[in-house]
């Protein structure tokens, strides 16, 4: 069953704009069923833990920044192939690369505030998704 779950959020930029309603209509038009799901905001140390795998990376400041300034909504997935059929809905991070149609091609407004996360593996989407939810928040 991991292996079909993978873990998103709706980043600050997208949920500023207004975008909640309309990126979830696609993310469930697509067959992803919603386990779990929640309005929140990171602190600068979740998404420094979050996003630890990207420390040493030039723009680490910018998206700790960028992923702490507002809300965020924080969901975990359910699809056969979750993780790869998701990436393929969310479209590259750089939205000018993203294939037409993508969430990010629609909503994303540069490589940085690129309005949704997509985990990139089976084990990632797991870890993930228990940095945000207890067992009695999935359903
Ligand atoms: P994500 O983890 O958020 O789903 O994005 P991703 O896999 O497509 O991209 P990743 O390489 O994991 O980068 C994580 C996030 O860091 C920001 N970023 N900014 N300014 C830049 O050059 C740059 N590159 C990446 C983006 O918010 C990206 O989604
Ligand atoms: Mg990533």
């Amino acid at each position: 069953m991991a292996g079909n779950r993978t873990f998103t959020m709706i980043k600050p930029d997208a949920v500023e704009s207004g975008h909640i309603g309309a990126i979830l209509e696609q993310i469930t038009a697509s067959g992803f069923r919603i386990v779990a799901m929640k309005l929140t905001q990171m602190t600068q140390s979740d998404a420094e833990t979050f996003y630890a795998v990207h420390k040493e990376r030039p723009f680490f400041g910018e998206l700790v920044e960028f992923m702490t300034r507002g809300p965020i909504v924080a969901a975990i997935l359910e699809k056969e192939n979750a993780v790869e059929d998701f990436r393929t809905l969310i479209g590259a991070t750089n939205p000018e690369d993203a294939a037409e149609g993508t969430i990010r091609k629609k909503y994303a407004k540069n490589v940085g505030e690129n309005a949704v996360h997509g985990s990139d593996s089976d084990e990632n989407a797991q870890i993930e998704g228990a940095f945000h939810f207890s067992g009695r928040e999935k359903f």
